[in-house]
């Protein structure tokens, strides 16, 4: 629902096919959801660096650092989380107009709010990447120590031990991370974007 009345959309005289043209890749929103400790920073930043190499236009959006700004006034209840997700959404889709190619790195624990977020943009451009690896794995890394706190009970509504986390149905791909390393995962993708002519390298 929009709330602002009298408002008009404008046009920006360079479109986002004039971008890609120029960017010689297209701006697509790479989606990755799973538990915390899955690795989907760790994924996300070898997957960054091998675009950027590559010489793509490429930018991460991650949880734990968009929560200390743009999503500071959020917390973990489920309302709080569907905004989270609705506002990066929004935010990546900027991205992905303007030419860019935006990884996400959001746990995102609701199939809803991911398929929302699909809808955002042309077919193919959301590339949602299941980052997968078992809870109990998830939980022996604890890159954080927060599963400690949360089965502790200090952390409450916490993905997978107190709050859900709902896998994907349809994602585009599978990364087991307690079975492919980190370069491995991000090649998988890789060959995920090469494959869909997102990128030509
Ligand atoms: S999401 O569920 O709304 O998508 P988001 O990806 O932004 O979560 O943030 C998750 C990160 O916040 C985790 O990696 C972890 O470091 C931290 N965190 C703090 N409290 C919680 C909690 N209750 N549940 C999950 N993650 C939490």
């Amino acid at each position: 629902m929009i709330k602002s009345k009298h408002i008009t959309w404008h046009e920006s005289g360079i479109s986002k096919e004039d971008r890609e043209k120029q960017n010689e890749h297209k701006g697509v929103v790479i989606w990755l959801t799973g538990l915390s400790g899955s690795g989907k920073s760790t994924v996300a930043v070898e997957l960054q660096a091998q675009l950027f190499e590559a010489g793509c236009q490429v930018f991460i959006l991650d949880g734990d650092n968009i929560r200390h700004g743009l999503n500071k006034d959020l917390g973990f209840s489920p309302e709080d989380r569907e905004e989270n997700i609705r506002r990066i959404g929004e935010v990546a889709k900027l991205f992905a107009d303007a030419g860019i190619i935006v990884i996400t790195s959001f746990i995102s624990p609701y199939r809803k709010d991911r398929d929302i977020n699909r809808e955002l943009l042309p077919k193919g451009e959301f590339v949602e990447v299941y980052v997968e690896a078992p809870l109990d794995i998830c939980e022996k890394r604890d890159p954080k120590g927060l599963y400690k706190k949360a089965r502790a009970g200090i952390i409450p509504e916490f993905t997978g031990i107190s709050a859900p986390y709902e896998a994907p149905l349809k994602a585009e791909l599978v990364i087991n991370t307690d079975e492919l390393s980190v370069e491995e995962s991000a090649q998988k993708i890789l060959e995920y974007l090469t494959k869909n002519k997102i990128i030509k390298c």
